[in-house]
């Protein structure tokens, strides 16, 4: 009966632990793209998404959480109503769940935009004029105004919204050119 049950336990661990890598990628963090993007890091790092997850500490942007109808003083760091927009891939598998497991997933990096890049990295590093596809098809997204995530984020549901303040109104043209600098690319993919 006790081996039963061990037998049982373990297989469940094994289909816990399959399930958890699952075929997406994982999320690497910013400074994996740093070591071959070093210019768009670090206009990047000069944005507010760089320091997004500081925002959720207590104390920090008090007025504006007032005006949002949030408590200026509450810790708000695991609150799954906050992290899911202040940090990397949190949700999806290999992305960000906790500050203790996953430190390096704090803030909107590259990722939170170019889609988790523990595949279309390894693409990139075999071969400079790599073909896009390949890469989109291993996760990579390359964000358009057609072809978009960032109402994931900045719609209705932020605290942060048009209706709050005009302020943070989001117009794509102009949001895009603000994610980081733009370099024309060397090679044609
Ligand atoms: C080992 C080096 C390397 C790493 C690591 C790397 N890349 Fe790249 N990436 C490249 C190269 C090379 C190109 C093509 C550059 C060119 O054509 O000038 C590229 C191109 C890109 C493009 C442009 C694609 C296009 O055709 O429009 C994006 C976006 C991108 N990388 C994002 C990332 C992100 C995000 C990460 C981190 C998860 C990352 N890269 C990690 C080497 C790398
Ligand atoms: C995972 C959530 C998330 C996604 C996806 C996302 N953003 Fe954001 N973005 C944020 C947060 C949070 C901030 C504000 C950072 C802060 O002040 O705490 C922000 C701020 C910005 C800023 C202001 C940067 C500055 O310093 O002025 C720009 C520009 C921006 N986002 C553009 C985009 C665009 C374009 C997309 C889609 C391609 C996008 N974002 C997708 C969460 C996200
Ligand atoms: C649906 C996504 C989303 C959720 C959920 C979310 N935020 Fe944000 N937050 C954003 C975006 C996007 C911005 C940037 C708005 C802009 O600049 O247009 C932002 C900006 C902020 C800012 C900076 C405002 C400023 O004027 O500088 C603070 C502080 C903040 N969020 C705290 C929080 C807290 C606390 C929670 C949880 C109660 C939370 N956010 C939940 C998306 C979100
Ligand atoms: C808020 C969303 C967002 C974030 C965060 C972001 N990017 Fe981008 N990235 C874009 C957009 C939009 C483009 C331009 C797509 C186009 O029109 O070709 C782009 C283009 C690129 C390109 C192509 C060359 C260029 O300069 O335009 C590379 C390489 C790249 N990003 C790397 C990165 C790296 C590395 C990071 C993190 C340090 C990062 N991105 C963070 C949205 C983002």
């Amino acid at each position: 009966m006790i081996k039963k049950l061990l037998l049982v336990c373990f297989s469940l661990m094994l289909i816990a632990a399959f399930s958890a890598t699952g075929n997406a990628a994982d999320y690497m963090g910013a400074k994996k793209c740093k070591a071959c993007h070093l210019k768009q890091y670090k206009s990047w790092q000069k944005t507010s998404m760089a320091t997004s997850f500081e925002n959720l500490k207590p104390g920090i942007k008090a007025e504006e959480k007032k005006k949002a109808g949030l408590d200026p003083e509450k810790d708000y760091t695991a609150d799954p109503d906050c992290v899911r927009c202040h940090t990397t891939g949190y949700g999806k598998p290999g992305g960000f769940t906790s500050l203790a497991e996953t430190p390096k997933l704090i803030n909107v990096q590259c990722e939170g935009c170019h889609g988790p890049g523990g595949d279309f990295r390894m693409i990139m590093k075999k071969n400079k004029k790599f073909k896009l596809a390949d890469a989109k098809t291993a996760g990579l997204l390359v964000p358009t105004e057609a072809e978009n995530n960032c109402m994931e984020c900045h719609g209705p549901d932020s605290p942060f919204n048009e209706k709050v303040d005009p302020k943070y109104k989001f117009e794509i043209k102009e949001r895009l050119e603000n994610t980081h600098k733009h370099f024309p690319l060397k090679y044609k993919h």
